[in-house]
């Protein structure tokens, strides 16, 4: 079995989006400042982009690891925190949490309930790609770049099985 690489959505694109989703940030957060928080790995690339285009001072950027994949395409069902952001960063912050793919949603609840007990004075989410197909719990993206079909998506940071993070377009593999 080979697997092929789809082109799905441009540099130009992802730019044009995280352009669009940096005005959106900056109308919200005015006179405020900003801890971007990035769920490793996945958000390395995206979360680098965003702070380049978001014109708010920046309070901090942290980072907080979870995982539920393993070197499967098949999610396990349960989220595991392996890297967690210092509290200080966290309470009494702004702050927005950064994922690059939002699936069934429960490694992004764990991680919006985790950063929730630390009472941040504000929380939102900031996601590069939804893929509802199989949402097993409600998330409210408020940012999104792309919503994509149920397919197995790869580049601009987001891997299988710790490959193709390097690609700067987002692809799809395709298995023949
Ligand atoms: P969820 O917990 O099912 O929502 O999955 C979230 C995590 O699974 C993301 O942060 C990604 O790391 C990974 N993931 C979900 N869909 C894909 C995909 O299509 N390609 C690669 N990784 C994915
Ligand atoms: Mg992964």
């Amino acid at each position: 079995m080979s697997r092929n690489l789809v082109p799905l959505i441009s540099q130009a694109e992802i730019a044009s989006a995280l352009k669009q989703m940096a005005v959106e940030i900056e109308q919200d957060y005015q006179n405020r400042s900003i801890v971007f928080i990035g769920i490793l790995k996945g958000s390395f690339i995206f979360l680098a982009d965003l702070v380049r285009e978001v014109q708010i001072p920046l309070e901090n950027i942290e980072f907080i690891r979870l995982s539920s994949y393993g070197s499967s395409m098949v999610s396990s069902g349960q989220a595991k925190i392996s890297m967690t952001p210092p509290s200080e960063a966290i309470s009494g912050k702004d702050v927005i949490l950064v994922e690059d793919i939002v699936d069934t949603g429960i490694t992004t609840n764990t991680a919006l309930q985790y950063l929730q007990n630390y009472q941040p004075a504000s929380l939102r989410l900031c996601a590069l790609l939804d893929k509802p197909a199989h949402r097993q719990v409600p998330i409210k993206i408020d940012y999104l770049g792309f919503t994509v079909e149920d397919r197995f998506i790869v580049g601009y940071g987001i891997d299988f099985d710790e490959k193709y993070r390097q690609l700067p377009d987002i692809c799809y593999l395709e298995e023949d």
